[in-house]
């Protein structure tokens, strides 16, 4: 069979890189975007196997440059059977000292990416009549989280947004699927504070924290034939934490 094309948001490293890591082993094509360009470099050329993996260095929540990426990834590697939408950012603080800026910046990256990519994205899949949509959401999505009011208000917009599309989609074989991750053990997890990474331990029942592989797992399972009846889901990938 042809090989199918993936394209993952935030693929530089931590989540995104799993993704990618698992979807090269799998045998897919990959557009690979962040706005990170050395993590960029460095991830095409370590991922397994001998898929195509193309680079785009990228800000998702510039609609004009999203338009731009897209547009080529479709040039050069044809039709987008599946997208991630994987690229996120926090800006943690409390409501009052939130900063407007703060605010603006973690919707514009975590929910206006997501849009900025799932629309552009799933025009080539409706033409396709099929196509995968996942959105890496949160928890903190689900039950908000002090300190957290911009993040946890991005992510439910995220979880929201992917109910809509699976709605729109569902008649041209589009599936739009949310993960919502607890506590994984990344570069956006390691700056926490050791006393609020214990106190997070003690809330998780399966008593570790997960890893980015975990994440993967689901994803793969998503893109694959087996999930093709799956569409405006929130799966809760935590080891157990919000039940
Ligand atoms: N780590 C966790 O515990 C956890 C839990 C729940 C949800 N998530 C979500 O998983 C996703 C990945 O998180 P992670 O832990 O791997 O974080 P990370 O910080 O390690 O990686 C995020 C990636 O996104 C890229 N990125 C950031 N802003 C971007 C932008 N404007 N345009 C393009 N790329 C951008 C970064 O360069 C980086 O490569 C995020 O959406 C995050 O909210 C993570």
């Amino acid at each position: 069979m042809e090989k199918r094309t993936i394209l993952i948001t935030g693929a530089g490293r931590g989540i995104g890189y799993a993704i990618a890591t698992k979807l090269a082993e799998q045998n897919y094509n990959l557009v690979l975007v962040d706005i990170n360009a050395d993590d960029l470099e460095n991830a095409v050329k370590t991922l397994p196997g001998d898929g195509k993996f193309i680079p785009f260095t990228c800000d998702v929540s510039d609609y004009s440059q999203v338009e731009t990426v897209v547009a080529k990834a479709i040039e050069e590697m044809g039709p987008i059977y599946g997208l991630v939408n994987n690229a996120g950012i926090t800006r943690d603080g409390l409501l009052l000292r939130m900063k407007p800026e703060d605010w603006d910046l973690v919707l514009r990256v975590n929910l206006t990416g997501t849009f900025n990519f799932t629309k552009l994205v799933s025009a080539n899949m409706i033409r396709q009549k099929i196509g995968r949509i996942v959105n890496i959401a949160s928890v903190i999505g689900l039950t908000g989280n002090a300190g957290q009011a911009n993040y946890a208000a991005s992510k439910a917009g995220v979880i929201a947004l992917t109910k809509s599309v699976a709605k729109e989609l569902g008649g041209r074989a589009v599936t739009c699927n949310a993960i919502a991750p607890g506590f994984i053990a990344t570069d956006m997890t390691d700056k926490l504070p050791e006393q609020v990474r214990e106190s997070m331990l003690k809330s998780i029942p399966l008593k570790k924290f997960g890893q980015s592989e975990d994440i993967a797992a689901v994803v793969s399972f998503l893109m694959s034939e087996d999930a093709a009846y799956i569409t405006g889901q929130t799966l809760t990938v935590d080891g157990g934490m919000v039940t």
